[in-house]
């Protein structure tokens, strides 16, 4: 079977703060976009790719792209929000793929041991797959400044990407959806009434969103170099 993945980079990184859009900050040297590229291409799942890039941003995006990738990674304009940014991937892919993943360019230090979990996880016959961590805060549930319960957490898990999907599961949970800022895909195909299965994630896979994230991201990275 076939996998495309999709990758949502067309955000402009408020949170983060810097001079540019999000998936096109440096992280040693390079663009945060490109970080989550290789580790999908790395994966060797992946058939694929279609990066749903800003805009504005589209040529500086693939001239950061290593010239090797000409032939399996596509840029295209990305929507307003993240769910049309992934829609717009969709429209874009070509009938030869089953099996679609959606990986935020946020997320750049994914290892590709995690792509392969959720890929193997459809090829076993899950039709939508999604990594978790279990939360390991102490959550609780606040109203008014004021706490009204602590909520069990042996049932939280905190979601990742890369999730994976049928390809008609995702068509369909996008086509029928009537929310228009859905903050991931599995939700979607959830209130669709569809199964939702999950995969370990990992730590590494923690979405850049701030500053501090960046920082994390570097010293990751400085730590698998040694
Ligand atoms: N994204 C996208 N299109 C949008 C908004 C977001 O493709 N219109 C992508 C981002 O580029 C990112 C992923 O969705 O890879 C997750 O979004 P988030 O971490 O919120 O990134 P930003 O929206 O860029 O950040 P912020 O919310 O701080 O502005
Ligand atoms: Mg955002």
């Amino acid at each position: 079977m076939s996998t495309a993945a999709i990758v949502p980079a067309a955000g402009s990184g408020v949170r983060l703060g810097a001079d540019r859009p999000k998936a096109l900050v440096l992280l040693a040297g390079e663009p945060l976009v490109v970080h989550a590229l290789r580790a999908l291409r790395d994966s060797e799942v992946v058939d694929r790719v279609v990066i749903a890039g800003p805009p504005d941003r589209l040529d500086e995006l693939s001239a950061a792209l290593p010239s090797a990738w000409s032939g399996w990674a596509q840029v295209i304009a990305g929507g307003a929000v993240r769910q049309a940014s992934v829609a717009a991937g969709l429209e874009s892919l070509s009938g030869d793929h089953e099996l679609v993943l959606v990986h935020d360019a946020a997320r750049a230090l994914v290892p590709p041991a995690v792509v392969i979990r959720v890929v193997d996880a459809l090829l076993a016959g899950a039709p939508a797959v999604i990594p978790v961590l279990p939360v390991s805060d102490t959550v609780k549930r606040v109203r008014d400044a004021r706490v009204l319960e602590t909520v069990d957490r042996t049932s939280l898990y905190a979601v990742q990407t890369p999730q994976g999907f049928r390809r008609d599961v995702l068509a369909e949970a996008h086509a029928t959806t009537t929310e228009s800022e859905a903050t991931d895909d599995a939700g979607l195909v959830e209130r669709a009434g569809g199964e939702v299965c999950v995969v370990d994630g990992a730590a590494e896979a923690f979405k850049i969103t701030g500053p501090l994230d960046l920082a994390l991201a570097e010293a990751v990275l400085s730590s698998r170099r040694h």
